[in-house]
């Protein structure tokens, strides 16, 4: 797909001056600026509750590409992206009136930065500044709290903008090999015909960072792990493994397919979850505080940092395969992947010649780092003896298209700015999602806890069992 500039209009930051918008957003426009992507003559306008004045906003800015930037920072573009940059103080009041003086376009983009209890005052704001009119808004996960706010959210979007200029980010949707998911399944004719219960036995899918919560500690003890990273990154790249061929690649057709698999999911059966939160230990080599001692957390905290479940997709393609589903923060490494794993052969002919253990077939789709597909099958020691190893074809991002993806919020922007929905995530996927895990939510089991630097607390082998988890620094674990 080539990328055009995006039609004329300006784009509004809520949260200018916020994490995301410091490491992800400003860099991310930066980039669409130097290569020409978003609209040349509207302004990008920084909303924020300081009181900065434009000028802080640019320096502002120029620190966060320096800082944050995939291309680092060259000054002469720099000062050209300036020229677009304006900056409008939020009172404490909300009021987004005084953002007219700083638009200059009948059509805007507002981002929605900003945590989850600020969407619903701006959002009245934007219509009581009489702003709705060819407004398009870009929403932040978590996208509500659970079923019930997701819907009430849902409607005071709509109560404001329709759906159709609605941008629910899930910025793991912008991330190339993400993407790639599609074009690895429907792209070749190969894996359709072993992509089901005929051929997989299970497939794990795993989110884990080797971070903490970092300075996020007061918004993410409301959070935790299910709710930020299961019910919309995992759940993303669950649907994209499992839905059926959509009719065609436009945004519809896909989000259709996606969205039946969340409504296919099982409710999640509590018993099937174990939560974790870390205590204090190691990762690499840096020795790290426990979940309780980080700023902004309560000493008796039972939000979890790390959750691992067992799913089932109940659909004729995958009835009866485990879906394996783990995150968790401060793990041994940031690792992101999915593992089919393929059933046995049928006869094992090797076992008369001394051969017991038989490795099964194992497809690796790694989605960071490190980016690429491995598949793994049985090859023939050489020698007089037959001796079989398990072996990996590796395909490599770096060594096949000689780059590193691109960040995933330029994609999304840029897709947002042009009106493409194909990476957002529509209404109903969203209320699936919550759906999905409405009961785990009412009756969260215990917390059990697991030093830094491990692979999550020790209760979560029950749920892979009578298998084991792939930990990604563990090249031959084997079912
Ligand atoms: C965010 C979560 O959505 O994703 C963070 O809120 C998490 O807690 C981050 O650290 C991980 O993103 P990535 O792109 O580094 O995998």
């Amino acid at each position: 797909m080539t990328l055009r500039t995006a039609p004329d209009q300006d784009i509004v930051v809520v949260g200018a001056t916020g994490d995301l918008a410091q490491k992800k957003l400003i860099p991310a426009l930066y980039n669409l600026h130097t290569e020409h992507l978003i609209p040349n003559h509207g302004n990008i306008v920084g909303v924020a509750p300081m009181d900065w004045t434009r000028e802080h906003f640019i320096d502002h800015a120029r620190d966060s590409v320096k800082q944050f930037s995939r291309t680092g920072i060259n000054e002469e573009r720099f000062e050209a992206f300036a020229k677009h940059l304006q900056f409008v103080p939020l009172g404490a009041d909300s009021d987004l009136k005084p953002l007219h003086a700083a638009l200059t376009k009948q059509r805007r983009l507002i981002y929605l930065a900003v945590p989850p209890s600020a969407f619903t005052p701006l959002l009245e704001a934007v219509r009581a500044a009489d702003l709705a009119r060819g407004t398009s808004i870009v929403i932040e996960k978590p996208f509500g709290h659970d079923l019930k706010s997701a819907r009430q959210l849902n409607r005071t979007l709509h109560s404001v903008v329709p759906e159709e200029r609605v941008y629910r980010i899930d910025h793991y949707m912008g991330k190339e090999t993400v993407q790639n998911l599609l074009v690895f399944r429907f792209g070749n004719s190969l894996w359709e015909r072993v992509w089901s219960r005929d051929a997989i036995s299970r497939v794990e899918i795993t989110v884990a960072e080797d971070i903490g919560v970092e300075e996020r500690g007061p918004l993410y003890e409301e959070i935790g792990a299910i709710r930020d990273i299961v019910q919309n990154h995992l759940f993303q790249v669950l649907s994209l493994v499992c839905m059926e061929p959509p009719v065609s690649f436009d945004a519809e057709a896909l989000r259709n397919e996606k969205v039946k698999v969340l409504r296919s999911l099982h409710t999640v059966d509590p018993h099937s979850v174990v939560r974790g939160q870390y205590a204090a230990g190691t990762v690499g080599a840096e020795k790290v505080r426990a979940y309780r001692d980080e700023p902004g957390v309560s000493k008796e905290s039972t939000t979890e940092t790390f959750a691992a479940m067992r799913l089932h997709v109940e659909s004729w393609r995958w009835s009866g395969v485990p879906f394996l589903l783990r995150t968790g923060k401060r793990l041994p490494v940031r690792d992101t992947r999915v593992v089919v794993s393929f059933h046995d052969a049928p006869l094992h002919l090797f076992r008369e010649v001394g051969m017991h253990a038989m490795h099964s077939n194992r497809l690796v789709i790694r989605i960071q780092p490190n980016e690429g597909i491995s598949l793994r099958f049985s090859a023939k020691e050489p020698g007089p003896d037959v001796r079989v190893q398990p072996v990996d074809m590796d395909f490599s991002y770096g060594d096949s298209f000689k780059t590193s993806p691109p960040e995933a919020y330029e994609r999304l922007l840029h897709d947002a700015l042009g009106g493409d929905h194909l990476l957002f995530i529509r209404e109903d996927e969203v209320e699936a999602g919550w759906a999905a895990i409405s009961k785990l939510l009412e009756e969260p089991p215990p917390i059990c806890f697991y030093a830094a630097g491990t692979w999550g607390p020790e209760e979560a082998a029950r749920i892979a069992a009578p298998g084991r988890w792939h930990d990604p620094d563990d090249p031959d674990a084997d079912t």
